[in-house]
């Protein structure tokens, strides 16, 4: 069981224009409505995947109900906990003619003390999961070192932790040291304070995560793949060449994966392949849409792996 806990989910509006005209009236061809929330999205893959998995975190208002009803509707489980203010919307707006995408992110509702407090209570009685996830943004109102506090608690129970969020929330979260990170280049290079220009630098930064206590390293480079590292291997696993549809999502498909194969017992190797067949997977469907099975399996063939060490 693969739990995840977002605490800042948002109702995605993607409005797909033929040709966007900024300063003019445009006129949307087709309007979708996804659940979101990065937590939640590697939920829906881990679902789409063929695994188990319950979403957490904060809930609120007539887009929390339209989160959830969305997230029925896929068959994804989920167990919020329930907040005055209303979950955020993010829109979308996908241009079909140059496929280029323009994203308005809402910074999310605020969460009181005692909303915080029943999040705390529930995630500390999830069931024994596989994994517990944490992902995304934090809202308004609660506190930059959360996600810290929360592995803290989780690695008391022996929880296995993984944690896929940027900036001061990765910087204090792995003070925690969770058991697997995924960072992309850009948050590594904030994360470590440095430039990552060339392959040598990001095998460096891994093995530099791994030895601050962290069990698995996993840095996603967008069409180059992943660098892996746990104690004993490094890995370079290269990702097939496809056509771009969307990128949104890709670093959720790929954590979904990954974290699949790894509760199944799987090597580090084997699980990395999945997880770049699964990201790549993401970005051959549109807009905010995640990864389809069928592309997952037929591309998991295609994907290399490399031993470095
Ligand atoms: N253009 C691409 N072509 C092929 N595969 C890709 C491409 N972009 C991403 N991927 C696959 O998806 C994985 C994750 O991508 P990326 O490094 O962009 O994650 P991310 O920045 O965390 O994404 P997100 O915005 O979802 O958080 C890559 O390691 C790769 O396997
Ligand atoms: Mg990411």
């Amino acid at each position: 069981m693969i739990a995840t806990v977002t605490l800042n989910p948002c109702l995605d509006k993607v409005v797909a224009v033929d040709g966007l005209i900024v300063d003019e009236a445009n006129r949307w061809t087709s309007l979708d409505r996804y659940p979101g929330g990065k937590g939640i999205d590697v939920s829906r893959s881990v679902h789409e995947l063929g695994g188990t998995t319950t979403a957490y975190g904060f809930i609120g208002g007539f887009y929390g109900m339209l989160v959830q009803r969305l997230l029925d509707k896929e068959g994804v489980p989920f167990s919020f906990t329930q907040i005055e203010q209303e979950t955020r919307t993010n829109f979308i707006i996908t241009d079909t003619r140059t496929y280029r995408q323009t994203r308005i992110n809402a910074p999310g509702p605020h969460i009181s003390k005692t909303e915080l407090e029943r999040l705390r209570r529930k995630i500390r009685n999830v069931p024994n999961p596989d994994f517990l996830v944490f992902s995304g943004s934090v809202p308004p109102g609660v506190p930059d070192d959360i996600y810290k506090q929360l592995i803290q608690k989780a690695k008391e129970r022996n929880v296995k932790t993984v944690l896929d969020a940027d900036g001061q929330w990765l910087r204090e979260g792995i003070k925690a040291k969770p058991y697997l990170i995924k960072p992309n280049i850009h948050e590594t290079e904030q994360l470590l304070d440095t430039e990552l220009a060339t392959e040598d630098a990001i095998i460096r930064a891994a093995s530099k995560l791994i030895e601050s206590g962290i069990e698995i390293v996993v840095i996603s480079r967008g069409k180059n793949g992943l660098i892996a590292a746990n104690k004993g291997s490094i890995l370079k696993v290269i990702s097939p060449q496809v056509e771009v549809l969307s990128t949104v999502g890709a670093g959720d498909s790929t954590v979904a994966g990954l974290l699949l194969k790894l509760a199944e017992g799987k090597p580090l190797s084997e699980a990395c392949r999945y997880a770049a067949a699964a990201g790549t997977a993401a970005v051959l469907t549109s807009g905010t849409e995640l990864c389809h099975r069928s592309d997952v399996e037929r591309l998991f063939p295609q994907v290399k792996v490399e031993e470095i060490s």
